[in-house]
């Protein structure tokens, strides 16, 4: 078999068999490909598409490259839910101790933050003394007995998507629907749960902007995690706009725990209530998504999702202080007002640019080698649709910079002000099975 067929075959918009694509996985993750040719590979690719069965067989290829995570010693149904990322996206904070609480087994791998989005472990390490690392057989053990545990990703998952990721990055290949599923889904799959519950970010701060093509990327996801035997469920869901008030790392962390203590903040509480009934319904803990939304929502108010966040931090060695008294978290020394120029209606809020003024008080990195302010971040007051008069806040920013004019800025720029009425956007656009 020779490279060059299988790009000319891909090029001319041929179907590819297993053992070409399994010959170009296999060459290319041991270095016996080189770049130019899965260059021109992912090319080809990107403007002839690939069928189904294609696309799941270049994930199984994917996995198979590295090691996989072995479960199997967790008790029960293990369900994994992935998001596409977003500003101010604290769900996992929520929906873990949630479906902890009817005793479905959640064992997340999570990764840290890079540009405008923050990263599940950057955000959990706000809480003082948490431990994200931990032998493979005490993230077991904690799973088995807290029913959740969060770790940083070991092993070496998925090499071949990471080697051909950082290659399409810099070549114009990562949008390509097809390579995008499969590289999401490798990683997932390798993960070892036995269901899987996407939430596919639609919108301005998404990375698929439409409608239709995030529809096209859940589909193409649902479709490789079923074919590959795991029960997979996409919801899509709005990110015209930050996820819930609060973006930054301790920020997030406590809007998180206020769910859980049955605060009402209604896009984060009805995402997260929609992402767990779901999850327990494949872990086949209830019959119906309804009966699983009432109970998940009851375990909201009656304390019980709580305890479970409560118990897991503690498993981990987080300072429960912090938790029990949400004032203890980090935070920041100044606290700056940003108002509105004009009275109106919030028409828009870009989440990207919020993301990015966050970043620059801190609270994210835009290198790979930059520390995190944990204690910096954003409140926004006012979210799309809502009524503001020139001079009220519009956000505030908590800084450990007493002039973030960058910051000041971007948050400006992020926020566009109608004379008409506008409606607050659709939360959950779509699900698919
Ligand atoms: N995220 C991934 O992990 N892979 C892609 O290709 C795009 C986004």
């Amino acid at each position: 078999m020779r490279m060059y067929d299988i790009i000319v075959k891909k090029r001319d918009g041929g179907e590819l068999t297993k053992q070409e694509i399994d010959y170009f996985i296999d060459g290319y993750t041991k270095g016996d490909i080189p770049d130019y040719q899965a260059a021109a590979f992912t090319m080809a690719i990107y403007f002839q598409g690939m069928t189904q069965a294609e696309t799941a067989t270049l994930t199984q290829a994917m996995v198979n490259s590295g090691e996989t995570i072995d479960l199997s010693a967790i008790k029960g149904h293990k369900v994994d839910k992935h998001s596409t990322g977003g500003v101010g996206d604290k769900v996992t904070f929520i929906v873990g101790p949630l479906v902890a609480s009817v005793g479905v087994p959640v064992a997340k791998m999570s990764g840290r933050g890079l540009g405008h989005t923050g990263g599940t472990l950057d955000k959990l390490e706000a809480i003082k003394d948490l431990k994200i690392e931990m032998e493979k057989e005490q993230f077991i053990k904690n799973v088995n007995e807290h029913k959740l545990a969060v770790a940083g990703q070991t092993g070496n998952l998925a090499p071949a998507d990471k080697k051909l990721y950082a290659l399409r990055d810099v070549i114009g290949t990562v949008d390509s629907l097809p390579l995008i599923a499969g590289s999401i889904m490798s990683k997932k799959l390798a993960s070892g749960a036995d269901s899987i519950v996407l939430d596919v970010k639609t919108g301005s701060g998404a990375f698929m902007k439409t409608l239709e093509d995030s529809e096209s990327l859940a589909r193409e996801m649902v479709n490789i995690g079923n074919s590959l035997g795991r029960n997979t469920v996409a919801v899509i869901s709005d990110m015209n706009q930050p996820l819930g008030f609060e973006v930054g790392n301790a920020n997030e962390i406590r809007e998180a725990a206020e769910i859980l203590q049955g605060k009402k903040v209604e896009d984060l509480r009805n995402l997260s209530l929609e992402l767990a009934s779901h999850m327990t319904v494949l872990a086949e803990i209830f019959a119906s998504y309804e009966e699983a939304y009432e109970t998940l929502e009851q375990n909201l108010e009656n304390g019980k999702a709580f305890e479970a966040f409560r118990s897991f931090i503690e498993a981990q060695n987080g300072d429960l202080s912090m938790v029990d008294d949400l004032t203890n978290l980090p935070t920041s020394s100044h606290h700056i007002e940003v108002t509105a120029d004009q009275d109106g209606y919030i028409a828009e809020i870009d989440a990207e640019s919020i993301g990015v003024a966050a970043m620059y008080l801190g609270a994210g990195r835009s290198t790979k080698d930059d520390l995190i302010n944990h204690g910096v971040g954003i409140t926004l007051k006012k979210k799309i649709g809502d009524a503001i008069k020139a001079g009220e806040t519009l956000v505030v920013l908590h800084s450990d910079d007493e002039n973030p004019d960058s910051s000041i800025e971007k948050v400006k720029q992020a926020y566009i002000i109608s004379n008409e009425k506008v409606e607050a956007p659709r939360l959950i656009h779509k699900v698919i099975k």
